[in-house]
């Protein structure tokens, strides 16, 4: 095996035994589990579902404390136990109970996949949790990591959990520069982690030893190297890279655009154009767009051109305009529709590339998604 990381340090701060120091990737492969299994033993912190291997508890958990910090998700676990104790109390308790039992921890569709994968377990597998890794993966709102967590912990399957503690200790110990979040990092670390969890003594331990090294010793913030059993092993430590490990790309921020859509019909049809520079939506097809910095509250506002001005005059508005948000990778489109009736007096060619469309032929444009729910609301 060719190292993950070869050090290639240029920099006058370091002595020159760092310098010349290099990580046996191998040796760290075989120690890391051994040495993190005894940490675990002397640190962990005592939470109530340490205490079970009953797969519907361990599970239970794990739902809770995706996204939501120990000490609060402590309470909610023992409420949950204390109201259903088994899965089968669950199910028989309507989603109502169950979200409102999970008041305050937010993303509520966690909830809901937890009654509806009760209700399963207890319907068609009856009463049986899933005891596989592979089986477990199969239930609504059970990824890979809950997945691996289930089945380590309550059935001692060798199967590795890879969660954001687990991406940090790694990376640092390894000195793994590759961003988190493209799928190539993933497998890297899904196959490092598979390698090393093949070391350990017992996998429910090492599982649970790795990510309480993650969230009490290896620490986001000022991890504590000075007294880790990992510290000779640790490509960050020993290189100084620990507080840019694990390299994770920012999000690109979201580029909020607003867009006030002048949308003519007369009679039947309605004026469309076809979008032709290189921005979102090419090719597809909208109305007339005025695009603004900031939201604008009404038609009044907008700059427009004389020829279209003079529409808009010649015109009725209708009703009042619909609203809509639609959201892309990286940027937040607020769309305002203005609906402009004209007489069928009106007649000449119209102005900025619009053209009339029957329902029908609209209906066969190429429409972005924001105007085909428009038009589902309008054209009932
Ligand atoms: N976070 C997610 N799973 C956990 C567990 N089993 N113990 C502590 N923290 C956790
Ligand atoms: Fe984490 Fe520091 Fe230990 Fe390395 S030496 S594993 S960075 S706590």
């Amino acid at each position: 095996m060719k190292p993950v990381f070869t050090i290639s340090l240029t920099n006058d701060a370091f002595p020159a035994f760092i310098l010349n120091w290099q990580s046996d990737t191998n040796v760290t492969e075989r120690i890391l589990a051994p040495t993190l299994e005894p940490w675990y033993e002397r640190h962990k912190r005592d939470l109530p579902w340490r205490y079970t291997t009953d797969p519907y508890r361990i599970w239970l958990s794990e739902i809770i404390l995706q996204q939501t910090r120990v000490v609060q998700g402590k309470p909610y676990y023992e409420r949950f136990v204390d109201n259903y104790p088994t899965v089968a109390d669950m199910a028989r308790a309507d989603e109502q109970q169950v979200l409102r039992l999970w008041q305050g921890l937010g993303y509520y569709s966690r909830a809901r996949n937890l009654h509806q994968t009760a209700c399963f377990v207890t319907d068609h597998l009856s009463g049986k949790f899933p005891d596989s890794y592979r089986e477990l993966l199969k239930m609504k709102g059970i990824g890979s990591y809950t997945a691996a967590a289930v089945a380590s912990f309550a059935f001692g399957e060798r199967v590795a959990v890879v969660d954001g503690n687990v991406y940090r200790v790694l990376a640092r110990v390894f000195g793994i520069t590759e961003d988190i979040t493209t799928t190539s990092a993933k497998k890297t670390f899904a196959g490092l982690a598979a390698r090393l969890i093949g070391h350990a003594n017992d996998p429910a331990t090492y599982n649970q030893a790795v990510m309480e090294f993650g969230a009490i010793q290896c620490t986001p913030i000022s991890p504590d190297c000075l007294l880790c059993p990992l510290q000779q092993h640790c490509v960050a430590y020993q290189t100084g890279q620990q507080h840019k490990l694990p390299v994770k790309a920012r999000k690109a921020p979201v580029r909020e655009r607003f867009i006030s859509y002048l949308v003519f019909r007369q009679g039947e049809r309605l004026a469309l154009r076809e979008r032709t520079d290189r921005d979102i939506w090419q090719n597809l097809f909208d109305f007339y767009p005025v695009e603004t910095d900031e939201p604008m509250p009404d038609l009044r506002g907008l700059t427009l051109p004389e020829s279209v001005a003079d529409l808009v005059r010649s015109g009725r508005g209708m009703g009042t305009p619909l609203t809509d948000v639609q959201l892309l990778s990286h940027q937040r489109i607020r769309a305002v529709f203005y609906q402009i009736e004209l007489s069928d007096a009106v007649n000449g060619v119209l102005p900025g590339g619009l053209q009339w469309y029957t329902p029908e032929q609209i209906g066969a444009l190429p429409k972005p998604v924001i105007i085909t729910n428009y038009l589902a609301r309008v054209l009932v």
